[in-house]
């Protein structure tokens, strides 16, 4: 039975759907079967960091209100054998969708892939309790920044309120210089935060950008530093 691993950080923009489509593209890559569910209704963007965005035809609402059957609304990633995408609804739809849809979908992912990651929308709203309702593992994305790590330090309290005991945090974009210079909150700081443990760090690279501007994973660049900090990340959130 596939794992589900909820993506989310509470403050805005750190970067939960370029880890998402990474993560997933990592796993894929190691030979799993990987579903990524974008559940940011209303301001979806996961398809496009994928390079999907003209092919998307069903979502996730068309399933959940009976429009398609499931399999109609899984594309499979250009360029890879084994990573699938369900993209969120254009619209706003949240309230149509419950906790219980969602476990109903992720039981019927799970019997397909190895691994089901929900990409998050940011803050903890209706939307989040839906998402988190069929998650085994959740990875809080934060900036090393005090507003951004105070959203991640509360979110964290939240999902622990609910019942969520399996969690860890990746710090993304992270500017080497400034956190060494004491400019901005720096590693122990951070680590000592939160309960959960640190599966990582990701620096901030305008490759990284690019990457999602142009539709394409960054870890499908093979041979960078970026692939391989990838898959000891991806390896410690799955051990
Ligand atoms: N490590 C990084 N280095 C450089 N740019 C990054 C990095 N991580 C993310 N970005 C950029 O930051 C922006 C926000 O990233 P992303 O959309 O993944 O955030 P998000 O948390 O999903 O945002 P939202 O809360 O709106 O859903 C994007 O333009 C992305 O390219
Ligand atoms: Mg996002």
């Amino acid at each position: 039975m596939g794992k589900v691993i909820l993506v989310s950080s509470g403050k805005g923009g750190t970067g939960k759907t370029m880890f998402s489509v990474n993560l997933g593209a990592i796993l894929a890559q190691q030979g799993n079967r990987v579903m990524l569910l974008d559940m940011d209704m209303g301001l979806r963007n996961m398809d496009i960091y994928l390079g999907m965005e003209n092919k998307v035809i069903y979502n996730i609402m068309d399933v959940i209100s009976g429009v398609c059957r499931i399999k109609k609304a899984m594309m499979r990633v250009d360029g890879f054998q084994d990573l699938y995408f369900m993209a969120a609804s254009p619209r706003r739809d949240d309230r149509d969708m419950t906790p219980l849809h969602m476990e109903v979908l992720c039981n019927k992912l799970r019997k397909y892939f190895d691994y089901i990651i929900i990409d998050c929308p940011a803050g903890i709203g209706d939307l989040f309790d839906v998402s988190m309702a069929a998650a085994d593992k959740t990875v809080i994305v934060t900036e090393p920044e005090v507003a951004s790590l105070r959203d991640a330090d509360t979110t964290e309290r939240y999902l622990r309120e609910k019942g969520m005991d399996n969690m860890c945090v990746v710090v993304n974009k992270v500017k080497v210089e400034l956190m060494q210079a004491g400019l901005v909150p720096g590693m122990s700081e951070i680590m000592n935060m939160f309960k959960s443990p640190v599966a990582g760090l990701i620096q901030y690279d305008e490759n990284i950008h690019i990457s999602t501007n142009k539709g394409i994973p960054i870890v499908c660049k093979s041979g960078t530093y970026i692939e391989r900090n990838f898959l000891d990340i991806a390896n410690r959130i799955v051990q």
